[in-house]
């Protein structure tokens, strides 16, 4: 049987940055208020004109130059995204071409902020089944397009960018474990719902604080869930790459692995919540700045709206 194993990360940023500064201008908050309540100091925002297709390409051809690998022999290409340029084609689709690799499957997967490892689950199933051999995975999300800039406690959070990983076909993990799950009972905690008459942009409605406690108690779960049956234990994992919500959601999650923070990748102070690409981009920092290291050992996990939630224990 074959496994999987990311062999190369790579990432993307818009240039133009929005402070905690810059939002005190736009409604009233404060930096101190947003970086203690979220751990959240800026985010990147999209220019005029930059789709999530063109942050999403930006990182995989990042990641193609880090690897050994021309982009043709790439096979197939998943992105996961839930701001995509239109409502069809996809985004993988604009990938595809803007890569100009023809005659591969492209397509998008949408499971919020935990589409990343919705991506990554189903390419790591792609190559297990001998289907595919090397497969671009992608999560990029422009979720300033979706952010009503007059709800203060929802429009601190969100930021844009792309991660990409490419994973090969391996004979050792790679992709030791992973899970995905929903629960589409709480749609109207966390959603965007289509306005077709009133002649508003679709911006994400959220109850924050009930979304904070769910998020806490699955992720809090998943690490014994995820752990289970692997023969590795909480002691064996080298680094968190979690989704960077909000920074006390990872604190919690690092308690509950007896973990101390600086054995966790956090990136939210600089990105804020990137969704689907908030993983890719923690994980390519944590190899690219040299603290990941070859053969250690990581849990990324994240939640997101649906609900959704996943994880994956992986061998770098
Ligand atoms: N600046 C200043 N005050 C603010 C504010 C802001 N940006 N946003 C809200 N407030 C105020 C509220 O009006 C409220 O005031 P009141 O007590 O006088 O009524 C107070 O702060 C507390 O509001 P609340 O919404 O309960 O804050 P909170 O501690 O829950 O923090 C979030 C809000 C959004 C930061 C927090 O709930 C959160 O991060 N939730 C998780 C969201 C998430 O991660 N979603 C994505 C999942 S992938």
């Amino acid at each position: 049987m074959s496994y999987s194993k990311i062999v190369a990360t790579g990432s993307f940023l818009p240039k133009k940055k929005l402070s905690n500064t810059d939002l005190e201008k736009i409604f009233d908050t404060s930096d101190e208020w947003i970086r203690t309540r979220t751990g959240i100091e800026q985010r990147h925002i999209v220019e005029d004109g930059q789709s999530t297709s063109d942050l999403a390409y930006f990182a995989a051809l990042d990641a193609i130059e880090k690897s050994s690998y021309d982009k043709n022999d790439i096979n197939l290409i998943i992105v996961a995204t839930t701001t995509p340029d239109k409502i069809f084609p996809s985004v993988a689709c604009a990938v595809q071409r803007k890569l100009g690799i023809k005659n591969i499957p492209a397509f998008d997967v949408q499971a919020v902020c935990s589409g990343f490892i919705y991506a990554l689950t189903t390419a790591d199933s792609f190559i297990k089944s001998g289907m595919y051999q090397k497969i671009l995975v992608i999560g990029a999300d422009c979720m300033s397009t979706i952010t009503d800039y007059t709800d203060r406690s929802n429009a601190i959070l969100w930021g844009d960018g792309a991660g990409a990983i490419i994973l090969e076909a391996s004979e050792e993990p790679g992709i030791i474990k992973s899970i995905i799950n929903s629960n589409g009972e709480y749609e109207d905690l966390l959603h965007v719902p289509r306005k077709p008459k009133d002649n508003k942009p679709n911006t994400i409605e959220m109850q924050g604080n009930a979304v904070f406690k769910i998020a806490v108690n699955t992720l809090d779960q998943i690490v014994d869930e995820t752990l289970q049956g692997t023969g590795f234990s909480k002691g064996d994992i080298d680094w968190l790459v979690p989704h960077q919500a909000n920074i006390r959601i990872l604190q919690a999650t690092a308690k509950k692995l007896d973990m101390t923070m600086d054995k966790v990748i956090v990136t939210i102070n600089k990105h804020g919540n990137t969704s689907a690409a908030s993983i890719p981009l923690a994980l390519n920092e944590g190899i690219t700045s040299g603290r990941i290291k070859k053969n250690e050992i990581i849990l990324m996990e994240a939640f997101g709206g649906g609900f959704t939630w996943g994880s994956s224990l992986i061998k770098v």
